[in-house]
């Protein structure tokens, strides 16, 4: 044979393994938007903004117009009771909103775009609180709601552990007070119980858990000299680009791969690719593989109740730690969501494995900003004996503030009390029955809503579509009942929860289905689907996308009220309050149009 045959089938023997590898990683990808975040983020840029006002509004479903009578009125009630409500709380949170991006960002996008205008006008929420008294909050205006948020899963303990935290910490570390660069004493012992708790030799502090995960994950490339990170669909590991891929982050995925969760074809991409440094892994997933956290902003119409399957979810870890030994790819479980929810040791305990690299933020800060990073000496140095020069950068101002160490240590060694412990040892059974109980009091009412519960993490799931599940967190509200960040997504409980307070939530919970079945929006049963629905929001888009292809830029214009019928601006509530950033922003003003795909993570922000 010539040399240029032999080249030639050199390079077609190089060129189909190539092919043959891209393959396999397209096979272990989700095949949704969601797993290939380089589409989902190009499409997103074409999802067209359009607002749905005036009786479309009320009949965005194809409702009769008796229901969507019967809406309005429910709706202007609803509303008159917001703008009534808290109006120093109001004032103060359209003002902050006009100046704190998060603020704007987040209230824009509690509900679906196409409803946003009409909301933000109608139902104003504050988002400004004076004080925490156990699972109650006051707002400047005195009014007292139940938190349902949880502050981001960082409330485990309870508000007023975290309150004693914090003095504590300052009573500990008052006499070096703001010294940085240098250690309290009680980080040693804080070092000790970390490193008991992980099962693993070293710990870096940092101020996030995003900054954690940063680290873990650099650490990997450093050890590994490989370049990829793995993580699994849906999951979030905080909103830097190396780890945020798709909508949300303009930057297109480099360097990041996207499997699908808890499948086998990304069990074989991890077998044979040679790239990977690190597996990424967080355990809330097993609630809901492959599917961000529920939230309202994107409900498209359904949500169907799942919970978790611990067993698979234990099994299929088992696996990848095999797979990553085998394989010298660091195994990083990203605890900072879940962290001590489950067992005083963390999720590790729970599943009972031993992750490489362990990420720890939130409640471990004893009320206080922190992220951790916990490994074994092998992947946490940061320089080699051997070559002085390759090093592993990283710093942080403000890691190891004395006072974030002090309120650290009171919440680690409040781990180990024994009523904290008997709190986990009934937590299992003791929100299993309370969740039974409450799905059953909702099925007797007749309304869609359930919950998918593991322990205190519940899912608000609707077990039928409708476009309007969202409108939930308004209901909720109303009976003060607050969900501060996502709407109905999810709901966090502390471990304990008085069962006085519990039968109130569970009360007002109930009543506020109750209110919103009646007002009319989960008309529907048996006549709507979501493919039904599917179609509809995507005729809207059609014609939005449409106009804007043509130059013409009026959402409001999508559906004209038919002569006669009242629009948005005759409504009350579009007099009584003006949007939020009326005059920074015109009516005119385009918002950005809005992906209804997955809005970025941080409206879930776990
Ligand atoms: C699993 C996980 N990783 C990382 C982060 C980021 O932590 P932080 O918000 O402290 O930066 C979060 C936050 O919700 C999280 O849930």
């Amino acid at each position: 044979m010539s040399l240029p045959w032999i080249l030639g089938a050199a390079a077609a023997a190089v060129a189909a393994h190539a092919g043959w590898r891209r393959l396999e990683l397209s096979r272990a990808k989700h095949p949704s938007l969601r797993g290939h975040a380089r589409m989902a983020l190009r499409v997103s840029r074409w999802v067209p903004y359009y607002d749905l006002q005036g009786e479309r509004f009320f009949s965005a479903d194809g409702a009769p117009a008796e229901v969507a009578e019967q809406r309005k009125k429910a709706f202007a009630e609803l509303s008159s009771h917001f703008q009534r409500k808290a109006p120093r709380t109001r004032a103060m949170t359209r003002e902050i909103q006009a100046m704190a991006a998060d603020l704007e960002f987040v209230n824009a996008y509690r509900v679906p775009f196409a409803f946003r205008k009409t909301v933000q006008a109608a139902l104003p929420v504050g988002s400004v609180y004076e004080h925490s008294d156990g699972l109650r909050l006051t707002d400047p205006d005195g009014n007292s709601y139940y938190d349902l948020g949880g502050s981001y899963g960082v409330n485990l303990l309870g508000y007023s552990f975290y309150k004693r935290c914090m003095a504590e910490s300052q009573a500990i570390a008052v006499g070096l007070g703001p010294v940085l660069g240098v250690y309290h004493p009680i980080v040693l012992d804080n070092l000790r119980r970390l490193q008991a708790l992980s099962g693993l030799e070293q710990a870096t502090f940092h101020m996030s858990g995003t900054e954690a995960v940063m680290q873990a994950v650099r650490l990997a490339r450093y050890h590994t000299r490989r370049r990829y990170v793995v993580r699994f669909c849906g999951a979030y590991h905080g909103w830097w680009d190396g780890v945020q891929a798709g909508p949300g982050n303009p930057l297109p995925a480099r360097d990041v791969y996207t499997l699908n969760d808890m499948s086998e074809a990304a069990l074989r991409v991890l077998q044979t690719r040679k790239d990977i440094a690190c597996v990424l892994i967080n355990p809330i997933q097993s609630m809901h593989p492959n599917a961000a956290a529920p939230s309202d902003g994107t409900l498209l119409a359904q949500r169907q109740p799942k919970g978790s399957d611990p067993a698979a979810y234990r099994a299929w870890l088992q696996r990848l730690r095999q797979v990553c030994s085998e394989r010298g790819i660091a195994l990083i479980l990203d605890d900072v969501f879940l962290g001590f929810r489950f067992a005083p040791g963390g999720t590790q305990e729970y599943f009972g494995f031993q992750a490489d690299l362990v990420t720890y933020g939130k409640s471990l800060g004893g009320g206080y900003p922190v992220g951790v990073v916990c490994g074994s000496r092998r992947w946490m140095q940061r320089y080699r004996e051997d070559r002085p020069a390759d090093i592993c950068f990283a710093r942080g101002t403000f890691n190891s503030h004395p006072y974030v160490m002090a309120a650290m240590n009171v919440f680690l060694r409040q781990l180990e009390q024994p009523e904290v412990r008997a709190l986990y040892a009934q937590a299992g059974s003791l929100w299993s029955e309370r969740v039974e109980r409450l799905n059953r009091s909702l099925e007797g009412l007749a309304v869609p809503v359930r919950i998918a519960a593991w322990g205190t993490i519940w899912l608000v799931q609707y077990d039928r579509p409708s476009r309007y599940h969202w409108m939930f967190q308004y209901y909720l509200r109303r009976r003060g009942l607050a969900l501060n960040w996502i709407g109905t997504g999810r709901i966090l409980f502390p471990l304990d929860v008085p069962e006085a307070d519990y039968r109130e939530i569970e009360t007002r919970f109930l009543a506020a289905a109750a209110d919103m079945r009646d007002a009319g929006w989960w008309w529907g049963e048996g006549v709507l689907t979501s493919k039904t629905l599917r179609r509809l929001q995507m005729r809207e888009m059609a014609a939005a996308l449409w106009k804007r292809l043509r130059g013409e830029h009026a959402p409001q214009e999508l559906q004209p009220a038919p002569p006669g019928q009242a629009t948005a601006a005759a409504e009350p509530w579009a007099q009584a309050a003006p949007a939020p950033n009326a005059e920074l922003a015109p009516a005119a003003a385009s918002p950005r149009p809005a992906p209804e795909l997955r809005a970025p993570e941080l409206v879930h922000k776990d």
